[in-house]
């Protein structure tokens, strides 16, 4: 077969601009093999073209000049690897209106402008692929998209924020929430601010992209319920390993009826849960439909290399693809409301604080039941004259639960912070042996 010579263009070229550079030098017989087509990068577009870089490109490649790539009709794909909501939306809107395909890495900019980006790419007549927005390596959009194409997906639950879980899995070894981020940006998991991360912003991006695909209507960021990891303490992480379980920030988009419930947040998992086992920062997506009950995709969700190879994998579909006739369109095809914010039931784990005397438990049960939570099981533990209850609860609402915990905090009883998450089990409290 003759090679068909492809050339692509670059909108960035820092840490995943560059590694895409080397994986499409590197595997250019690979692809080639695979494809009959052979890409080539013609232009890499950055702030200062005067810069050292890894990967060095050809003098000729470096530019800064973006209407260079529009008016330069060989390109058949752009890749946008260079972050922040403008002037990359900016750009890549131009670029489809102009009918150049683009692959983005962009988790901000598809969350926050997915509608526009597609009306234009509609416009353009041309693909917009985003696999690497989400976890990186992961393959989990192409799979949604393509693999569970006629699977009713009801509930994607996510650990999608390696810096989080790495955080995380240290202090399930015993170390701080501040040691363990710390080490974290020593390690150059976490940035020197960290805010995107450690408050769930970066998963709430990726957990509204995730779920906008997985139930086909669009999901704006501002539905996404937010909870960081700030406020975990070791006393959360060894109550949940006395319980068997583990604390994850999850991300979790539920189809309840034909209403749409998003939200991050810090969760006691279940050890015998899939995403129990996911350590460090690695990230992993759980997906629940009707056909296919439970799929998980596990891997590296960051990393230039990594994201670089869904990036060019994307680039290498778009090729394969198009004239074909088969164009990803919008992955949005109807309007589900979003199910009010309270409504979602769960187990939770309350841990509470409460002086240590006749009659405290009883105000308690009757706060709780006041707003129909009924207890699955309650240990009590003395700590320096006053009891920490730790409360798992049968299934009940977030709304009712947010309820309780707020009459609980005004009781002349309480000590200390009362805190709630929910507890995410492929089990039921009986099989648990809390029933
Ligand atoms: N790194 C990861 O592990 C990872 C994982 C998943 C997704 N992503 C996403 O991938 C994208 C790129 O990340 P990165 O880590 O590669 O970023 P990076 O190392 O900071 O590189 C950004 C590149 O974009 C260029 N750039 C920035 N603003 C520009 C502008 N206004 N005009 C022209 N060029 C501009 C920079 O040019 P100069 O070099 O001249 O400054 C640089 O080459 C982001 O959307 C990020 O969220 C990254």
């Amino acid at each position: 077969m003759a090679s068909v010579d492809v050339p692509v263009a670059l909108l960035g070229y820092g840490t995943v601009g560059a590694a895409v550079h080397r994986l499409l030098e590197e595997s250019a017989d690979e692809i080639e093999r695979a494809t009959g087509h052979r890409l080539r990068v013609t232009h890499a577009l950055v702030r200062d073209t005067a810069k050292e870089r890894g990967f060095a490109p050809d003098a000729s490649v470096v530019t800064d000049d973006l209407d260079g790539i529009l008016r330069d009709d060989s390109i058949q794909v752009v890749a946008e690897v260079m972050g922040g909501v403008e002037p990359a939306g900016d750009y890549v809107l131009r670029l489809l209106r102009a009918g150049r395909p683009v692959v983005t890495a962009n988790k901000q900019l598809v969350a926050r402008h997915g509608a526009e980006l597609f009306e234009a790419a509609a416009a353009g007549g041309v693909q917009l692929r985003f696999e690497a927005s989400v976890c990186a390596a992961i393959p989990v959009i192409k799979v949604l998209r393509e693999s569970l194409i006629v699977t009713n997906v009801h509930q994607v639950l996510g650990i999608v924020n390696g810096t989080t879980n790495f955080i995380l899995s240290a202090m399930e070894k015993g170390r701080s929430y501040g040691d363990a981020l710390a080490e974290a940006q020593r390690l150059g998991f976490a940035e020197a601010d960290p805010t995107e991360d450690v408050a769930g912003l970066d998963a709430a991006a990726k957990t509204a992209i995730l779920a906008t695909v997985a139930f086909g209507s669009r999901v704006p960021i501002d539905w996404v319920g937010v909870e960081g990891i700030e406020h975990v303490t070791l006393d959360h992480v060894a109550a949940a390993h006395a319980l068997g379980m583990h604390v994850k920030l999850i991300g979790r988009a539920s189809l309840v009826g034909d209403r749409v419930d998003v939200r991050v947040g810090p969760a006691f998992v279940d050890g015998h849960h899939p995403l129990a086992a996911v350590e460090g920062a690695f990230n992993a997506v759980m997906l629940q439909g009707d056909a296919i009950r439970e799929i998980t995709l596990e891997g590296p969700g960051a990393g230039g290399i990594e994201t670089a190879s869904a990036v060019v994998a994307d680039m290498v579909s778009i090729v394969g693809t198009t004239g074909t006739g088969f164009l990803q369109n919008d992955p949005v095809w109807r309007s589900l409301e979003r199910l009010p914010p309270g409504d979602l039931a769960s187990p939770f784990y309350l841990r509470l604080e409460v002086e240590d005397r006749a009659g405290v438990l009883a105000r308690i049960a009757q706060e709780l039941a006041a707003e129909e939570v009924s207890v699955a099981q309650l240990v009590q533990q003395p700590s320096d004259g006053h009891a920490v209850l730790h409360i798992v609860t049968h299934e009940a609402s977030a709304g009712r639960v947010a309820g309780a915990l707020q009459a609980i905090r005004a009781l002349p009883e309480a000590r200390g912070e009362a805190s709630a998450m929910p507890v995410i089990s492929g089990r039921g409290v009986a099989e648990l042996g809390w029933a």
